[in-house]
């Protein structure tokens, strides 16, 4: 079977996409706003881009109508910081309830039930209870496109890396411990909990 995307409405190309790159993990996002309303959204068009410089990337889409910018991008765009907080198993449903469109009013770390506890070379909040995460500066925003859900790439400079107690040693993080899940197609997760090793070549 073959799919050419010019055919497709963007519903059908998101499908397609999100079905076949998988599994992705997940950027819990958290940022502040100008006027101090912190916030925390899911991304998972998200992944590491270089190690040295660290940096990483997370893509939210144009919202349809009015102003096209998730708040998640409107507060990167005002601060130039966010923080990618990494989810564990544990942590999947309260995640999931931060994906709720709401108002720029609403303090998600709230709606989520998860404690922000502050960064170290951010303005943005973390969440206490996230296994992993990375403090970001901004570094570039490339739009991908201007079709009324097209990607706007964020590229952000990891400045400060946390980890739970136990969880890295030699810098070599403990996956079983990070217990990180993957967005699927629909509205599937996988977990990581499965692995296997390969020697490289
Ligand atoms: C697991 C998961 C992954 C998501 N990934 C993305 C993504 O990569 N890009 C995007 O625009 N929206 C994504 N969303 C939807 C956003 O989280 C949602 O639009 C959210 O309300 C944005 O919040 P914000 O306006 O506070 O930034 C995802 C939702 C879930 C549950």
């Amino acid at each position: 079977m073959i799919i050419c995307p010019e055919e497709l409405s963007a519903r059908e190309l998101y499908k397609l996409l999100i079905g076949t790159v998988v599994p992705r993990p997940i950027a819990w996002v958290s940022t502040i706003s100008r006027d101090g309303v912190r916030n925390l959204a899911p991304y998972s068009f998200f992944n590491a881009v270089s190690a040295d410089p660290p940096v990483v990337c997370f893509a939210p889409s144009r919202k349809p109508a009015g102003d096209p910018r998730k708040d998640t991008l409107r507060n990167v765009e005002e601060t130039g910081e966010f923080v990618v907080n990494i989810v564990s198993v544990v942590l999947a449903e309260a995640m999931n309830r931060t994906a709720a469109e709401v108002g720029p009013e609403v303090d998600e770390f709230e709606l989520a039930g998860v404690t922000a506890v502050a960064a170290t070379r951010v303005s943005a909040p973390m969440v206490a209870e996230a296994p992993a995460k990375l403090e970001c500066r901004l570094k570039q925003i490339l739009p991908m496109g201007d079709r009324p859900t097209s990607g706007i790439l964020v590229l952000g400079e990891v400045v400060c890396f946390h980890y739970a107690e136990g969880m890295v040693e030699e810098y070599r993080v403990d996956a079983g411990k990070l217990d990180a899940v993957g967005r699927m197609g629909g509205m599937s997760y996988s977990c990581t909990r499965e692995r296997f090793d390969l020697i490289r070549p």
